[in-house]
C-alpha cells in the first residue's frame, strides 16, 4: 500500500491561485511574506497550473521520497486532477478537495493531505502549503505554480524568502522544459 499512494501522489499535489497581491512596501518582513488568502473562490483556480518551484522538508519517510520532473494540475471546480512526471511515467491522482478559508484538506485511503493558501505579488501564481500524513511518511512542502512554466527572476526571490521564513529546506526550480503530462488517462 505504501508504494501505490507515494506512486499516485509524489511529490506536492494541490493549488489554488493568488489574485490578491502582496502589499510593496519595502522591506518585506516575514509577516508580510507570509499571509494566507483572505478568501478562497474556486472559480479564481479553473485550468491548468504548472509547478515553477517547490521546498520539500521530509519529516518521516522509509525509503526515499520520488521527485518528478514536471507537476500539473488542473482544477475544475473543487476537482483538481495532478498529473506528476516521474521517471518515464506519468502518474495521475483526482480528488475533490474540502475548503475552510484559506486551509484545504482531502483524504487518499488512509493518507491526509492538508495545506494552506497564502498571497504572493505573482499575478498569475498560487501559493501553498502541502502536507502529506500518511502512517510511515510524511512531508511537508511549499510549493509555488504558474500559469506560466517559469516565472521572473523576482518572483524567485520572494519565494525563497518565503521558503526561508517558514523554515523550509532550500527549494527546486523545475526545468520549463521538461514535459508537461496530459490529465486524459492514458496519454502524455
Ligand atoms: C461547478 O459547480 C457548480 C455548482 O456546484 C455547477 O453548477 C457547475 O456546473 C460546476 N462546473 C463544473 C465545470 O463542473
Ligand atoms: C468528486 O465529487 C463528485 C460529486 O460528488 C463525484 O461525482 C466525483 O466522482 C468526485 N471525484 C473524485 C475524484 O473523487
Ligand atoms: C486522517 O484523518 C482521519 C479523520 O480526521 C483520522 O481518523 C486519521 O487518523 C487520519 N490519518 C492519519 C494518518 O493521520
Amino acid at each position: 500500500m505504501a508504494s501505490t499512494y507515494r506512486d499516485a501522489l509524489a511529490v506536492c499535489a494541490i493549488a489554488f491561485a493568488c489574485l490578491t497581491s502582496v502589499s510593496r512596501s519595502s522591506p518585506l518582513t516575514c509577516k508580510d511574506l507570509i499571509q494566507p488568502l483572505d478568501e478562497v473562490d474556486p472559480h479564481d483556480f479553473q485550468g491548468t497550473w504548472a509547478m515553477v518551484a517547490d521546498s520539500l522538508k521530509v519529516i518521516e519517510a522509509e525509503t526515499p521520497v520520488e521527485t518528478c520532473k514536471s507537476v500539473r494540475i488542473d482544477f475544475s471546480n473543487t476537482t483538481f486532477t495532478k498529473a506528476n512526471l516521474c521517471g518515464e511515467r506519468c502518474q495521475l491522482f483526482s480528488r475533490n478537495i474540502t475548503l475552510d478559508g484559506p486551509h484545504y484538506s482531502f483524504s487518499y485511503g488512509p493518507v491526509n493531505f492538508t495545506g494552506t493558501l497564502y498571497k504572493t505579488s505573482c499575478a498569475d501564481c498560487m501559493l501553498l502549503t502541502f502536507k502529506m500524513d500518511a502512517p510511515k511518511e510524511k512531508t511537508e512542502e511549499l510549493c509555488l505554480f504558474s500559469r506560466r512554466r517559469a516565472v521572473d527572476e523576482k518572483n524567485l526571490k520572494e519565494f525563497e524568502a518565503q521558503v526561508k521564513c517558514l523554515d523550509m529546506p532550500e527549494h527546486v526550480v523545475m526545468d520549463w522544459t521538461e514535459a508537461l503530462c496530459s490529465t486524459n488517462p492514458g496519454r502524455v
